[in-house]
Parts: C-alpha cells; structure tokens; sequence
C-alpha cells in the first residue's frame, strides 16, 4: 500500500467504522433532545477536559517520538499554540472555559472529570505511550483528524444548551465563538495536515502502516465509549 491507501485507511476507520465524529451517528448529538440544559451543561464540562489535557497528551506523545526529529517539531509547534504562543491569556483552555462559563454560565471550574472521562484521557495516554512510534503517530493523527468534526458535534450541544436555558446565547464577538471558529477554520485543518506531512513523509514499510492504523483504532475506540457515556449524562 501507498502513503495515500493508509491515509484512506484511517478516514474509513474514523468517519465510518466509528461514530464518534459522524454528526448522524454521535450519540450525544442523538440523546440531545431529551436531555435536560443540566445535562447538557454536565456534557460540555466533560468535553473540557479534552481541551484541559490536550498539551500533556500531545507531550507525550512528543516525548516518545523524540527519535523522530520533524514529529516532535511538529507537535512542538502545535503545543506552543495550544498553550497561546507566549500568550497565556490565550491559551486555547482558559479561552474555551472563559467562554462558557461568563457567556452560558457553564460551571467548567467547578467540573470533576466524570469516571468516563478518566478512562477516555487515561487510553489516550496509553496510546500516546506506546512503544511503536507508529501506533503513536496513528494515535495522536486521530485526535486531529476528527477535531473539527468533533468541535462542530460540541457546538451543536452548545447551541441546544443556549436554546434550552432561555435567553442565553453565544455571541459572534464572545470568546466560545471564537474558540470553535479558530480551530474549526484555522488550528485543527493546520494540525491534521501538519501530521499527515510528517507522518506520510515515513510512512513506507508495511509493518508501519499496520502500527499507524492499530493506533487510530484504539482513539477511536476510546472516543466511541467516551461519547456513548457522555450520552448518559447524570
Ligand atoms: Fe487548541
Ligand atoms: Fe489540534
């Protein structure tokens, strides 16, 4: 198989053999309209700590492909982004909290990360740990290759939150609109492709492409179980 069959490999595994980012499928998206503003707040807090973990998942996974010189610059440059490049107040976390908490009232610092939020950080953690540079490079590509399928899937929830709680919305100069703009549009299509050079660059040998999608199942599978439980909300 080509470089480009492998790509075309982890699209099928992300958007068809996982429902995680298929907006038709996620099931969050499907138990939205019976859950209740609470709910759907508890939801959106949960989905934080994705955001909240982002730049020590990315490090470690930088960490374990520190033997490959263009993957760690790569995430280097992707973490110095999350982080506001030199701008704390920027940064992407405390933007998105901000947001949520001044402009809908979403308790985001008050939030305790739920029992299956623990265990979707903890297998991404695992994944980015891995001892196959490819299985991490498979691993840390997925979380990129469904952000903005997945911010889109959170700004749906976020919209129903706003509608169901009355007269809150989310303002087009607000902080949450341009969280998710910024990295539907800009960060997340940078990231991806980011990846895709550098990884596609090395990708040869057919043990590698094996590894690369073995670590894309395992995201997506985490995120599938991730989203079936946020779909529950207490
Ligand atoms: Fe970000
Ligand atoms: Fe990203």
């Amino acid at each position: 198989m080509t470089e480009q069959d492998y790509f075309t490999r982890a699209r099928v595994v992300i958007h068809y053999d996982h429902i995680a980012v298929d907006p038709a499928r996620n099931p969050a998206i499907k138990a939205a309209a019976t859950l209740s503003p609470a709910q759907l707040g508890w939801m959106i807090a949960q989905y934080t700590f994705l955001t909240k973990a982002i730049v020590g998942i990315l490090s470690t996974a930088k960490e374990n492909l520190s033997c490959w010189p263009e993957a760690a610059t790569e995430l280097e440059r992707n973490i110095a982004e999350e982080l506001g490049d030199g701008h704390p107040d920027r940064e992407h976390f405390t933007m998105f909290k901000r947001g949520l908490e001044d402009e809908l009232g979403i308790a985001v610092s008050a939030a305790v990360r739920w029992p299956v939020t623990e265990t979707f950080l903890g297998a991404l953690t695992r994944a980015m740990s891995d001892h196959r540079p490819f299985v991490v490079a498979g691993a840390v590509y997925s979380i990129e290759a469904t952000a903005v399928e997945e911010l889109k899937i959170v700004r749906t929830l976020i919209g129903e939150y706003a509608r169901l709680s009355g007269n809150l919305v989310v303002r087009p100069d607000g902080l949450i609109h341009k969280f998710l703009e910024s990295h539907i549009c800009g960060f997340e299509p940078q990231h991806e492709m980011g990846l895709r050079q550098v990884v596609g660059g090395r990708l040869r040998a057919e043990n590698d492409g094996r590894h690369f999608l073995a670590g894309c199942k395992m995201v997506m599978r985490a995120m599938d179980n991730w989203w079936a439980g946020l779909a529950t909300a207490p």
